[in-house]
């Protein structure tokens, strides 16, 4: 158990207090070191935190923003279906209130989401100070069904060069992450199962990444989800109000 130990009402207050996340590396499952400052770390959140987190996550997809499909300056629409939580991204901006949706703030970022990524760069980094002066401010949480991917990009509408913190659940996929100069190779294809982390930071922190493929079905039970796979990324704007109201 190490992400396990973050609260034991995802939903509202969360955790709170000294202790917390006590136990770097607890899973003893295999970490891995993609590129220099992008570390794959299986299993970190427990069974019970991911139930957590699907539950708090359908409540965002509800609203005040509910989910949905982005649609792109050139007319596409996104396979995946996105709600923000903190800051509301849409290509490529971050706002407070959804625009392109129905005008809504997002809803607040929680303190228990800031302290899982700081507890996250910890275990990902294996540095008790990892975390310190990590403040992520939003989070974008992704649903992906069977058929949905993500085409390869880079994470830099934030005006931060904080890592960024990926937590998976449900469906494993392939993560395919790649280098700072293109989309194209070289690239590692990892495969992200449920519970799984990734963070991406330091020199590879503008690194070109994408989901090319979901495998339905191999969630497992015990998630509470019925299919598909969520995604939740923390990450800092480097924003502050009133700029990108
Ligand atoms: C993203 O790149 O924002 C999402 C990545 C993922 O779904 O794993
Ligand atoms: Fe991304």
């Amino acid at each position: 158990m190490s992400a396990g130990a973050a609260g034991d009402d995802g939903a509202g207050g969360g955790p709170g207090g000294d202790g917390l996340f006590p136990e770097p590396f607890a899973t003893g499952r295999a970490r891995t070191v993609v590129a220099p400052g992008a570390v794959h770390v299986p299993g970190w959140l427990s069974a019970e935190r991911q139930r957590e987190l699907v539950t708090v996550c359908r409540g965002w997809a509800r609203g005040p923003v509910p989910i949905r499909h982005t649609v792109l300056p050139n007319g596409g629409v996104m396979s995946v279906q996105t709600v923000c939580v903190g800051w509301h991204w849409q290509p490529y901006r971050y706002t407070r209130s959804a625009g392109d949706v129905n005008g809504a703030r997002v809803a607040e970022f929680p303190s228990w989401l800031a302290e899982l990524g700081r507890a996250a760069l910890v275990d990902a980094y294996g540095d008790p100070a990892a975390g310190a002066a990590y403040a992520p401010d939003t989070a974008l949480i992704n649903f992906y069904d069977g058929d949905a991917r993500m085409g390869m990009h880079q994470d830099k509408d934030e005006r931060s060069a904080a890592p960024v913190v990926s937590l998976s659940i449900g469906d494993s996929c392939v993560f395919r992450f790649g280098n700072a100069e293109g989309r194209g190779r070289p690239y590692t294809d990892v495969r992200l199962a449920s519970g799984d982390l990734f963070v991406f930071g330091g020199e590879s922190r503008f690194a070109y990444h994408g989901v090319p493929k979901v495998y339905p079905g191999t969630a497992g039970p015990g998630t509470g989800m019925s299919g598909g796979r969520l995604n939740i990324t923390l990450r800092e704007t480097g924003l502050t109000d009133p700029s990108g109201t």
